[in-house]
């Protein structure tokens, strides 16, 4: 299972981004939001793409907005290796898929926890993940929504009935706790678990042990 590090929770972004460099997390959890779609921290685009001058890990980006569309080029010309959107946006849901493939760049839809998972059905053989939100977008530091483990498999049975390779993810409230109750997908999303303590590899290799 791999570890998306967000820094949404950070009041700091440079010096956390170089922390969470330093540790063996895989990507960076680049959380767009700019207040169209949810409310939320907003970040401005200017510091956000200031970021990969201070990782050389690769950039994992989740645009909360309404018109992905927007922002999807000046992502796709950083270190990125996928763009996630929400379902939620309802329209040109194709467009934005194709828009982020045409940069070579992977796509994954987002879905809300009081969103069905059904909505997904139509896009699941253009996109390469999924990214099942835990919480509510727009924070960090929010509770794990208990339903979430139950959702995960009724997506990954719709996966599996539809013979696809593609990625389930999970976002918001992962601790060394709430992860034992997703062990089986492929990529986590950890913000504050990581960033509230002065040791982040410390907090990871906890993640990690919880999983094995
Ligand atoms: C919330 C973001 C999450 C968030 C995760 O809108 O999408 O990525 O930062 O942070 P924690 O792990 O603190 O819930
Ligand atoms: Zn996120």
């Amino acid at each position: 299972m791999k570890i998306a590090a967000s820094f949404l929770s950070c009041p700091k972004i440079k010096p956390a981004i170089e922390k969470l460099s330093l540790t063996d997390v895989e990507y960076i959890h680049i959380d767009l939001v700019d207040g169209t779609l949810n409310k939320g921290r907003k970040i401005p685009l200017r510091k956000l793409k200031k970021i990969y001058k201070y990782t050389s890990k690769p950039l994992d980006v989740h645009l909360m907005v309404k018109k992905p569309k927007k922002y999807i080029k000046t992502f796709a010309s950083l270190n990125t290796e996928t763009i996630t959107f929400p379902i939620e946006i309802e329209n040109g849901i194709e467009a934005n898929i194709d828009l982020i493939h045409s940069y070579g760049i992977k796509c994954g839809i987002a879905i809300n926890h009081d969103t069905e998972i059904s909505r997904l059905k139509p896009f699941l053989d253009k996109i390469d993940s999924v990214l099942v939100m835990s919480i509510i977008p727009g924070y960090g530091g929010q509770k794990f929504i208990e339903e979430t483990p139950k959702k995960i498999s009724t997506l990954q049975n719709m996966i599996k009935k539809m013979k696809l390779n593609i990625s389930v993810c999970v976002d918001g409230g992962i601790n060394n706790e709430t992860v034992k109750l997703i062990k089986n997908v492929n990529m986590i999303v950890v913000g504050s678990y990581i960033t509230n303590s002065n040791d982040y590899q410390k907090q990871v290799d906890m993640i990690r042990k919880s999983i094995k």
